[in-house]
């Protein structure tokens, strides 16, 4: 089985005004136009009020991601934003379940898969957020959790070509500590395995990629990328930074 193209997502969280985001996606929109190398796919996810500013900017050549949706696809929900308006301004990806939403928002399982259906029905890429905490790594309980998380939040009908997972354990996310490689290959095997094992049709489950999200930079992404199972990168902080960033892509190459 050939490995997937890699992906390698920047989520720039609540971070970002216009001029520093145009100026960050230009950035990486010239070096991506400029690059004589076949590149991983980049995904861009900023900030739902910079969507409408970063599509302008990055063209075709970058992807376009949102950080979340409503799993309803209009309605009386002040506040929230539905998958197809994120497709209607350009959107390819969306991320479901990160952390920080399930900690801040309670977001649960069944919620993130509504999401998720939701980011399917309108066409979306879902990027979907797993990982263990601090204390359930310490008990022994990661494996555990995130089954229980990919069970509980995988829609049916997902695929390889509308639903990306993405390991983030919560300890390492903004802490600068990441796990040993060989934890993270130990993850993302097991993971592939219940995705093989639950959608070996035309060996779909083979196909869906894994990223590897927490405390990843310019300085440990060759690292993290060369890991056994790891197609790419969900970075947090470091994409904020375009040279930084950019190194990072040039790591998955
Ligand atoms: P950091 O790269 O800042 O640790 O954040 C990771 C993350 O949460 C990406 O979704």
């Amino acid at each position: 089985m050939p490995s997937p193209r890699r992906l390698i997502a920047g989520n720039w969280k609540m971070n970002g005004l216009r001029s520093d985001a145009t100026t960050r996606a230009a950035a990486l929109r010239d070096k991506a136009g400029a690059a004589r190398m076949a590149l991983p796919d980049i995904v861009l996810c900023p900030p739902f009020t910079l969507l409408t500013t970063v599509a302008q900017t990055i063209g075709s050549t970058l992807a376009l991601g949102a950080q979340d949706c409503h799993a309803a696809d209009k309605g009386a929900h002040t506040g929230d934003i539905a998958a197809p308006m994120l497709a209607e301004i350009g959107c390819r990806y969306v991320i479901v379940g990160h952390s920080e939403r399930r900690a801040a928002h309670g977001e649960n399982d069944p919620q993130v898969r509504a999401k998720a259906e939701a980011a399917h029905r309108a066409g979306l890429v879902a990027i979907i957020c797993v990982g263990e905490s601090a204390n359930e790594r310490k008990a022994g309980r990661h494996l555990t959790v995130v089954a229980g998380q990919l069970d509980g939040s995988l829609p049916a009908g997902v695929n390889a070509a509308n639903t990306v997972i993405a390991y983030e354990p919560v300890w390492a996310i903004g802490t600068g500590q990441t796990p040993m490689p060989s934890d993270i290959a130990e993850m993302h095997a097991y993971v592939r395995k219940r995705l093989s094992d639950a959608l070996p049709k035309d060996d779909e489950g083979e196909r869906i990629r894994l990223l590897y999200g927490g405390s990843a930079n310019s300085g440990n992404a060759p690292e993290l990328v060369a890991t056994p199972g790891v197609d790419g990168l969900l970075v947090g902080g470091a994409s904020l930074d375009a040279e930084a960033f950019w190194k990072m892509v040039l790591a998955a190459v």
